[in-house]
């Protein structure tokens, strides 16, 4: 090479275009997998791996344990497939949709892969297997989008990597079962929430960063100490001195004193409540400044709000975030001076309505549960939200943050919550939607939900939290979708316990929500309108609400094989039976616990479209004729489902 070119500048060159022919030797997806399979051991489970057929089509894998998104592989799920050998990042890294692997439950061996070649991971299991040895403190260096990292039950040995502590996202992390020593490095991550170190040999001091953890994130280590385990054994505490008990002692007396006199003071100050007793009226002065909790809270608890006094101003003024321009300003301020009314407490906080003096109605929603989310970040996210525009879609006005709370206002519509329409109009004296209404609100939802697939792709379940007190019908009973693309936002543990999308059936399986949690959501909805039962484990908050939701689907139609299932309060089904039965099936198939056999949100909303108000006349007969045959059937909803569409 040194002789056909002698200057450095011609090497240089002859360096890059030999790096371009590199890249450009891109090999194909499949060609990438069979490359990694190579070095595998016990592939028997792979024995469908086939260059010659395309690894994906569209959304839907055509090889085993591959993860499809639009023709590209985003994932691996080569889970208890007794798999050996050698992983080959190399390959892998090649792979450009690559996001997520998991080799949980394998037979892996050695030494960790060199997981920083895949840089652009958000997610790897490694849990179960015997990978061993020590892991470099830079192995994860680089890895930014990484948020969950599961290595558990290995015989990983020494320190615990220090990269792992710098990962800007990461949110999930079990090291338990291994055989880690010495010190915990430190975690500078706000979002970890799932971290477990059990099982080791670890020592020292728990960095004070982890210290909000639970003890059960330590247990059985050789000698941890510091919160939240006990304290660490440190040089004896010194007495105090007679000086300083005096000192304190001062200083306790005259904030108290202080304290009496504001209270006195204040007191005195205090004008009489604009509304009287009127137990959710708000109202606020000019220049408030406090955060907007406390006077939400007394709201909450049927007290006027304090009205504060002159003397309190300060130029801290509390600026809401406005997403769209065609409502009109307005501050706190003039939020906390509308007449407010709350209309309900959901599990996240509680919403008021809120009439502004200037004329507009506004739902103002208060969530406490987000706290593990950066301002920036929330920000960006509401922005998104922000530019949401559909017809299901209850449009966000502006939002207001700070750390410890998040209020959301959007605006109002005049009307009740498909929930109350469905299971409270009886005690309002009221008749239940009919058969036409409730197949227009399925239509009107559905179109929602895939509008909000489309419009926020990186969302797994851009509604996250669909249940029919979520969507709110207007005046002419068309549905809007509410509390929607909240997922990436809340808590994780809170999400965990509330929301819709993690009480699916693959979330109870694996642990995962996937592109089709809210198509089973949707599922259970319509299962809600067509029978008008309450699915009652949503009513329970917090732990335990996840008892079983897929079995009570099942419960729904396992013995009512006939119209029988229908809601009796649903008026204007006669010559429509067929058609319900339609829908009714429709319904389970999206409920479907296998994700393979359940519809994608495409497919769903195209089905649904297809159903009719009414049966054709020619229809009827044979609708009939599949509804008797269904009663004789003894079959759960397998038998169900094998009915054909156009019985
Ligand atoms: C994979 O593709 C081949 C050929 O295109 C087809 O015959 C086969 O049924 C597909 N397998 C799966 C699991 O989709
Ligand atoms: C950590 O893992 C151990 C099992 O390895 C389990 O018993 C413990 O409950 C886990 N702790 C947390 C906080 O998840």
């Amino acid at each position: 090479m040194a002789k056909i070119c002698k200057s450095s500048w011609c090497l240089l060159i002859l360096a890059i275009v030999l790096q371009l022919v590199h890249t450009c030797i891109c090999l194909s997806e499949p060609d990438l997998l069979i490359q990694f399979k190579d070095s595998l051991k016990n592939t028997g489970a792979l024995s469908n791996w086939d260059a010659k057929v395309p690894s994906c089509k569209g959304d839907q894998p055509n090889w085993s344990g591959v993860l499809c998104d639009k023709g590209n592989v985003w994932g691996l799920k080569l889970e208890n497939m007794g798999l050996k050998g050698d992983i080959n990042e190399d390959a892998l890294s090649q792979l450009k949709s690559l996001r997520t692997l998991s080799f949980m439950n394998n037979d892996f061996e050695g030494p960790l892969p060199d997981m920083k070649k895949l840089g652009a991971l958000k997610s790897f299991y490694l849990s179960n297997n015997k990978f061993s040895g020590e892991i470099p403190a830079d192995a994860f260096v680089g890895m930014l989008s990484i948020k969950k990292i599961h290595l558990s039950n290995n015989q990983l040995s020494g320190p615990i990597p220090s990269s792992l502590g710098t990962l800007p996202k990461l949110m999930e992390l079990t090291l338990d079962g291994n055989q880690f020593s010495g010190q915990i490095p430190d975690f500078t991550q706000e979002r970890l929430i799932n971290v477990n170190f059990s099982h080791n040999h670890l020592g020292g001091q728990i960095p004070a960063s982890l210290s909000n953890l639970k003890a059960a994130s330590f247990s059985d280590n050789s000698d941890l100490c510091g919160a939240p385990l006990e304290p660490c054994p440190g040089p004896p505490e010194r007495k105090l001195s007679v000086v300083t008990i005096v000192l304190v002692a001062i200083a306790v007396v005259v904030a108290l004193g202080a304290i009496v006199a504001v209270i006195i003071i204040l007191s005195r100050r205090k004008k009489a409540p604009q509304l009287g007793d009127a137990p959710a009226a708000a109202a606020a002065p000019q220049g408030h400044n406090k955060p907007p909790s406390e006077d939400l809270d007394r709201l909450e608890k049927g007290m006027s709000p304090d009205r504060g006094s002159e003397g309190k101003k300060s130029d801290q003024n509390i600026k809401l975030s406005f997403l769209r321009d065609d409502v009109g300003k307005f501050d706190m301020s003039d939020l906390l001076k509308a007449s407010a009314e709350v209309l309900g407490s959901g599990m996240f906080g509680s919403t008021y309505k809120a009439a502004l003096n200037t004329g507009p109605v506004m739902v103002v929603k208060r969530y406490r549960q987000m706290n593990n989310v950066g301002k920036e970040e929330f920000h960006e996210h509401m922005r998104r939200l922000g530019r949401l525009s559909h017809p299901n879609v209850l449009p966000l006005v502006a939002f207001y943050y700070r750390k410890e709370e998040k209020l959301i206002v959007s605006t109002y519509v005049e009307n009740v919550s498909l929930a109350v329409q469905l299971h409270g109009n009886k005690s309002r004296g009221l008749s239940s939607p009919d058969w036409r209404t409730r197949l227009k609100i399925v239509k009107g939802v559905s179109k929602g939900l895939l509008y909000l697939y489309n419009s926020l792709p990186s969302l797994i379940a851009p509604h996250g939290h669909l249940k029919s007190s979520n969507v709110i019908l207007n005046e002419n009973n068309e549905p809007l979708l509410t509390d929607y693309g909240l997922l990436p936002v809340v808590n994780l543990e809170q999400a965990r316990d509330q929301m819709i999308a993690y009480k699916s059936p693959e979330f109870k399986q694996n642990g995962r929500i996937t592109k089709k949690t809210d198509v089973w959501s949707l599922g259970v909805l319509i299962l809600e309108l067509l029978t008008g039962k309450f699915p009652s484990n949503f009513l329970q908050q917090g732990k335990g609400s996840d008892t079983d939701l897929p079995t009570w689907v099942h419960s729904v139609v396992k013995d009512e094989w006939t119209v029988e299932v229908f809601d009796k309060d649903m008026q204007g089904t006669k010559h429509c039976e067929g058609e319900m039965m339609k829908l009714l099936k429709i319904a389970l198939i999206l409920c479907e616990p296998e994700i393979d056999n359940r519809w994608d949100i495409k497919e769903a909303v195209d089905r649904i479209e297809e159903i009719k108000e009414r049966d054709d006349v020619d229809d009827f007969h044979s609708s009939y004729t599949s509804e008797t045959d269904m009663r004789s059937s003894r079959g759960l909803s397998e038998d169900f489902i094998n009915v054909p569409m156009n019985g």
